[in-house]
């Protein structure tokens, strides 16, 4: 009888999923993976391929169309769901707010009507720690309230109401909303990692075009704020270590009520400037830097109480900021 256990992955070409992906497969999971490629390529997946010496089923699809979907839940076995495919874009969703909502929500409802169709009930979920908005103070726990500030924030906040709702109507339903703190990293090989087109919106992949000489000079969004240094303070993880937390949730499900949200950081808060320094030590690269006005938006900080998903997933981050440098920089110095 083959007992492997089969998950879908959707967005399992982006950034989180592919590094997720390379967990799974090296665990002796079974996947299948989905995605439109809007923020992504195949050579991810040919890259994860290439690592874990596996092949998979994929398919070039949108969760948005239904018929589409439904196919890869007639053509396979699915045990479980870990879902990835959304937009993220911050600034781009309040210029765009239908494009986000119709996506986030409608692509996440196509993929639960699906679930309960073919009787899996099993999520794993991406959510984030933006859902803290900026009412609450450090370190975050998974009982704060929650709101946001911006459209794309919104759909993950509805997502989680929708999946908490779903979870008090339908007993069987296993859900895990797990909340990322700031991903950063890449997985060693440097085959897989972030770098997004054109001008990031992020720290980390703007450090990186600094230091490969793609872009000029860091901005530092504002050196006032009652921190250490005057810097923002995120808590930033390896985004191999955000996929081993993956792996540990999908073990869980069998054991938990309902929806049961996990923060999936360090615990650790490092300022702006940290994450300069700690990058131009990991490559031997000057990032220039100058301080601007604040960002609309932003928190002074942001990071995680993790004693739940160490508690309840026998989960936590091994490895530091000088490690996540490394491993940016391993992977951005070999792209083009
Ligand atoms: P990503 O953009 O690299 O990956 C998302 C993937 O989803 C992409 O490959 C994209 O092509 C795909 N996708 C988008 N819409 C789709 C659709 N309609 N149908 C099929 N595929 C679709 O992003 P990521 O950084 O890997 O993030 C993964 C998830 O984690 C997202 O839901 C994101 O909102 C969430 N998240 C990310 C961060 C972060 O900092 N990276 C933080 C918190 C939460
Ligand atoms: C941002 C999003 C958040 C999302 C997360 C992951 C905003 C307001 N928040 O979080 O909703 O979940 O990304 O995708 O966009 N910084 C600079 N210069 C830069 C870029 C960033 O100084 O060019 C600073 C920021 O002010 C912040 C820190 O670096 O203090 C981290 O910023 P970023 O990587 O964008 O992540 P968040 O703002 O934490």
């Amino acid at each position: 009888m083959d007992t492997t256990m089969n998950v879908l992955v959707t967005g399992g070409a982006g950034y989180i999923g592919s590094h997720t992906c390379i967990e799974l497969l090296n665990n002796n999971y079974g996947i299948i993976v989905m995605d439109n490629y809007s923020n992504s390529s195949p050579e991810a997946l040919r890259a994860v391929e290439k690592i874990t010496g596996k092949t998979f089923p994929i398919y070039e699809c949108d969760m948005l169309d239904y018929e589409g979907f439904e196919k890869i839940f007639q053509e396979n076995k699915i045990d479980a769901v870990i879902h990835f495919a959304g937009l993220k874009a911050v600034g781009e969703s309040v210029g765009k707010p239908l494009e986000y909502y119709h996506n986030n929500l409608t692509g996440t409802i196509n993929l639960l009507r699906l679930m309960k169709a073919y009787g899996v009930k099993k999520l794993v979920f991406s959510s984030s720690a933006t859902v803290y908005g900026m009412n609450n103070t450090v370190p975050f726990q998974e009982d704060m309230p929650l709101s946001t500030t911006n459209p794309y924030g919104t759909t993950k906040l509805m997502i989680e109401t929708i999946l908490k709702d779903l979870c008090f109507a339908e007993k069987d339903w296993k859900v895990a909303l797990l909340r990322y703190f700031n991903p950063i990293g890449a997985h060693q090989s440097g085959l897989i990692g972030e770098n997004p087109n054109g001008i990031p919106n992020n720290l980390m992949p703007y450090i990186m075009k600094v230091a490969i000489g793609k872009l000029p000079c860091l901005s530092v969004y504002g050196n006032d704020y009652p921190t250490p240094d005057g810097t923002g303070v995120r808590d930033y993880i390896h985004v191999c270590d955000l996929a081993t937390g993956h792996l540990k949730a999908l073990e869980k499900l069998d054991s938990i009520a309902g929806a049961q949200a996990y923060n999936l950081g360090t615990g650790k808060g490092s300022s702006v400037l940290d994450v300069v320094h700690a990058f131009e030590r990991a490559s031997g690269t000057k990032v220039n830097y100058q301080f601007a006005p604040r960002r609309p938006g932003d928190i002074a900080e942001c990071y995680a109480d993790v004693s739940k998903a160490k508690r309840e997933l026998g989960w936590e981050a091994k490895l530091n900021l000088d490690e996540m440098c490394r491993d940016s920089w391993n992977f951005i110095k070999n792209q083009k």
